[in-house]
């Protein structure tokens, strides 16, 4: 990992947030406690992502640009999130970085990043 680059760029920049991206919601889809809470065509939830990750680890501001300001914990309040779901979707996220051939210590450093929102996206008992 070199400290001076952004996490984006650590990660490799755009191709591997798509890679990620699209290695991520397959498994969102056959997650039994997160499935359910998509919407059947997928597509557009993966392009978010992608705009929102690109933007969070660090590169060009492309969720902000197009949505506005990403809210992402209102955002989330229309969709039951338990504990349980946040540690599934950062599952999903764990197996998808493997997927896609990142190492440690990159893997860690990415999970760790994303569980701080995970958590805090939680609204129901
Ligand atoms: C904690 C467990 C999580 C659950 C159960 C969850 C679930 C969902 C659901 C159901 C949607 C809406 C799909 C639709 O458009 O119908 C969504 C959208 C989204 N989620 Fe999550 N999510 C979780 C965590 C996260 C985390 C940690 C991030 C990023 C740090 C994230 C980023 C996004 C983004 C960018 C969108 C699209 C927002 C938009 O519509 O502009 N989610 N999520």
């Amino acid at each position: 990992m070199n400290q001076g680059l952004s996490l984006y760029d650590n990660l490799g920049g755009e191709e591997t947030i798509r890679r990620l991206v699209e290695a991520f919601y397959p498994r969102v889809q056959r997650e039994p406690l997160l499935g359910p809470l998509f919407p059947e065509d997928i597509t557009p939830v993966m392009e978010k992502q992608f705009m929102f990750l690109t933007q969070f680890f660090g590169g060009p501001s492309l969720y902000s640009d197009a949505v506005g300001h990403p809210m992402m914990r209102a955002r989330h309040l229309p969709f039951p999130v338990t504990t349980e779901r946040a540690e599934a979707w950062l599952a999903c996220m764990r197996a998808a970085l493997e997927e896609i051939g990142i190492e440690e210590p990159l893997r860690e450093f990415v999970l760790e990043r994303l569980s701080g929102p995970a958590f805090h996206f939680v609204n129901t008992p």
